[in-house]
């Protein structure tokens, strides 16, 4: 056990953390939080901080007098309690560091979606074949992808191969090529119209939260899909749940999932949403696959390899953006 660690592991100590971290930070001294011989707090210059509400509850950045930098395991930091962090930690977020398993996961939801697989395993159930499910197709359709980070590209080459259209949404609006369109955050209401497919890839912050709504969604093409795989708090419910409920002909595939407790690992409600036939429901899961820790731990620890050689981290986050207004 270290007991003068210059990096805090507030993480759950597994065989797979300890490997990644001597790898990439061979001579860094570390430490995990839940080590029953607390360590000392003086010598701790950064953190790699998985959820605060599990094995971070003991975990209290301001007990830290040198601490300067903070990254984060998973990619979002929304849930971060910003006000608890000195202004003096820089944090970073985990960018990208689920990407090719959340775009995979987002497309699996897509084809779901379009080829009523829940529905399709009803028949099956009940030994029918037919009537067919009203089955859609991605092929050919022109999908909107609203946030164009590593999510979003990820999911813009996996839906290449099925002849889309794509066509994004930016903070900046700016043109990227292979993208036949590209709208700034403000012209959400002229982009989602034009999605039969419409991803959510965007980090959930002051500028996002709540900006899909009922005007948003009658905007949408009745025919239309909207596939979540971003946060859950961008969409308003009550509005998609009374869309899904009005236009039966649009549909919606969720990974995520308003008021998520992860210490508990339980949903508020049983989701009403899961008993409406054009919605199909994942359980957070578009960042778990055999690899994915792995991955992510890699990009991370890249990061804080970055930090401990004096070089500038990549992904700092911009604490006004999550921070409510004053
Ligand atoms: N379901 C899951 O299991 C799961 C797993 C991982 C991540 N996520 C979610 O997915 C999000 C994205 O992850 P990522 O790895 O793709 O992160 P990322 O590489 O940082 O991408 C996020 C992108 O969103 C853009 N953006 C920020 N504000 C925007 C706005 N107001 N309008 C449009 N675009 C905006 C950023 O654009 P610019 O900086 O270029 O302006 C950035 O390119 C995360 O924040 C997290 O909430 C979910």
């Amino acid at each position: 056990v270290t007991r003068d660690p210059r990096l805090l592991l507030v993480a759950r100590d597994r065989p797979v953390v300890r490997k990644a971290v001597e790898r990439w930070l061979p001579g860094i001294s570390f430490a995990f939080l839940e080590e029953s011989n607390l360590p000392d707090p003086e010598g701790v210059e950064a953190v790699l901080l998985g959820s605060m509400a599990r094995e971070g509850r003991g975990f209290e950045p301001s007990n830290y007098p040198r601490l300067a930098f903070v990254q984060r395991l998973f990619t979002g930091v929304d849930d971060l309690p910003f006000d608890r962090f000195p202004p003096r930690i820089e944090i970073a977020s985990n960018a990208g560091g689920f990407a090719p398993f959340v775009a995979e996961h987002a497309v699996a939801l897509a084809l779901a979606s379009a080829r009523s697989l829940l529905e399709g395993q009803s028949r099956v159930a009940e030994g029918r074949l037919r009537p067919p499910p009203a089955v859609r197709t991605l092929r050919g359709q022109t999908a909107v992808i609203l946030g164009f980070g590593a999510i979003g590209q990820g999911i813009a080459e996996r839906l290449r191969p099925f002849g889309c259209t794509l066509e994004a949404v930016t903070r900046s609006g700016a043109p990227v090529p292979g993208l036949e369109r590209v709208y700034r955050a403000d012209q959400l209401k002229e982009a989602l119209p034009r999605g039969a497919f419409v991803f959510e890839a965007r980090p959930l912050t002051r500028a996002t939260r709540s900006t899909i709504g009922a005007e948003e969604l009658r905007a949408m093409p009745r025919e239309g899909t909207l596939v979540n795989v971003g946060r859950a708090a961008t969409v308003d419910e009550q509005a998609l749940f009374d869309h899904l409920r009005e236009v039966p002909t649009f549909r919606a595939a969720f990974d995520v999932w308003w008021g998520e407790d992860f210490a508990e690992g339980t949903l508020p409600e049983s989701p009403r949403f899961a008993a409406l036939p054009n919605f199909v429901g994942s359980p957070h899961i578009a960042g778990i696959a055999p690899g994915a820790e792995e991955y992510a731990l890699t990009n991370a620890l890249e990061n804080l390899a970055r930090y401990f050689r004096g070089e500038r981290p990549r992904f700092l986050v911009d604490r006004s953006e999550y921070l409510s207004a004053p």
